[in-house]
């Protein structure tokens, strides 16, 4: 038969260039389709191997797990999750609609997309602190013009999102347009500097013009602190120059326009992010977005599983055991926990769901990772604090210190 002979083909081209994982993944989709799904699931694992985190393999995966074990619908996500009796609270408080929507593209530059952004702050778990003061700061204002007159209150200025990373700061930025009902356009500094070096000046201008025609509009600046002078490669170059006061000269005269462009920026490294930035009518409101709580930590965890084959996975209890974990860090303890599901299941040729004790076992592995962070966090408190900019920061960490 001419596909088998494709699939032979494709199998020995494999072989021979093991790392190429399209190729591999095109063969492992042949193969689910001829329902060899054991032979698939093997070369799922090993693109799993290499990319833990890749989408294709990780469906391919599940489809495969679901037909081994004999499930009839492949695809259900929440139908493959088997809660524990605890877990169907979590499951209540942890919003269905968590998962990120790929959002509509809008519009399109040669560089980013304008999405439409179906986030809201409903579905971010646990951070209650973070979204009363999002709704204080940004969200009740916007939402009251005529409060904000009477008030003599200007929605001025962008807001500037810092903490450890992955802890949420970007689906928060997603929250917050979701909220407005407004495009979501999301721009990588390092991004912009590194495709548009020597252009980057005009590509500012380009990015605030699309995020005008596309208004209302959350025009989202990540990794703000690449424009800084200490990290940047670019450092002390008059290129960046350039391109930091294309940036302030944009940033002014968006922020004090009423065109419906609300400007947003997030940071690991707010100390590094370039002073002028900082200043009022520019990025001068800060909030500062913590390691995830426990509800939050249940929620991510479940995000990272829920493709996945798993049983019995008691969230409440993953949640407890990981006090001090980022996202990245749950992200990543979920991985090796299926990489360990994975291994045995390869051993013996059965399909063996993520379990517990998997999760104990990652556990073991996995200590938090934001411990270098929080180091750089206690001495700018402890050093650089005088104008209070990180009060908010120094009260977190005091009461980290007492938990
Ligand atoms: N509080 C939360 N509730 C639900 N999901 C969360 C929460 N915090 C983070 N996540 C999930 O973790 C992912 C990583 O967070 P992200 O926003 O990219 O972090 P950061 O931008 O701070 O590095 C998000 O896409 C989101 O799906
Ligand atoms: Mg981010």
């Amino acid at each position: 038969m001419a596909e088998d002979g494709v699939i032979q083909e494709l199998a020995a081209a494999v072989e021979r260039s093991p790392d190429m994982v399209e190729l591999r993944l095109h063969l492992a989709t042949l193969l689910v389709e001829r329902e060899r799904f054991a032979e698939a699931l093997s070369h799922c694992s090993a693109i799993l191997a290499q990319d833990a985190g890749h989408a294709g393999a990780l469906s391919l995966l599940q489809r495969c797990s679901a037909a081994l074990s004999g499930q009839t619908s492949p695809g259900a996500t929440d139908g493959n999750f088997d809660w524990t009796a605890a877990e169907k609270e979590v499951a209540d408080i942890v919003k269905p609609a968590f998962v990120e929507e790929p959002g509509v593209a809008v519009n399109e530059n040669d560089f980013d997309a304008v999405q439409r952004s179906s986030v809201r702050l409903a579905d971010i778990a646990g951070m209650d602190a973070v979204k009363k003061q999002l709704e204080l700061s940004l969200l009740g204002p916007i939402r009251n013009p005529e409060l904000m007159r009477a008030y003599r209150v200007s929605a001025r200025g962008g807001l500037l999102l810092y903490g450890p990373p992955g802890c949420g700061k970007t689906f928060i930025a997603k929250a917050v347009s979701g909220e407005l009902g407004a495009n979501f356009y999301q721009v990588g500094i390092a991004d912009v500097l590194s495709r548009w070096l020597g252009e980057s000046e005009h590509s500012i201008r380009a990015i605030f013009d699309n995020a005008r025609r596309n208004a209302p509009c959350v025009l989202f600046f990540d990794e703000l602190d690449a424009l800084g002078h200490r990290r940047s490669a670019l450092s002390g170059s008059a290129g960046l120059r350039t391109v930091v006061n294309a940036l302030l000269e944009e940033l002014d005269s968006a922020t004090s326009n009423n065109d419906g462009v609300y400007v947003l920026g997030a940071t690991n490294a707010p100390w590094d992010v370039d002073a002028a930035l900082r200043r009022p009518g520019r990025f001068d409101r800060m909030i500062f977005v913590p390691l995830p709580d426990a509800e939050a930590r249940a929620a991510i965890a479940k995000l990272h599983l829920q493709d996945r084959p798993v049983e019995a996975i008691n969230l409440v209890s993953v949640a407890k055991r990981t006090d001090g974990f980022s996202g990245a860090d749950l992200a990543h303890m979920c991985d090796t926990a299926t990489q360990l599901a994975m291994a045995d299941s390869l051993r013996s040729g059965q399909v063996r769901p993520v379990q517990m004790s998997d999760i104990e076992a990652a556990l073991a592995q996995i200590r938090p990772s934001t411990g270098p962070w929080f180091e750089t966090a206690r001495n700018v408190v402890e050093f650089s604090n005088r104008d209070g900019t990180y009060d908010e920061l120094a009260k977190y960490l005091r009461r980290m210190k007492f938990r």
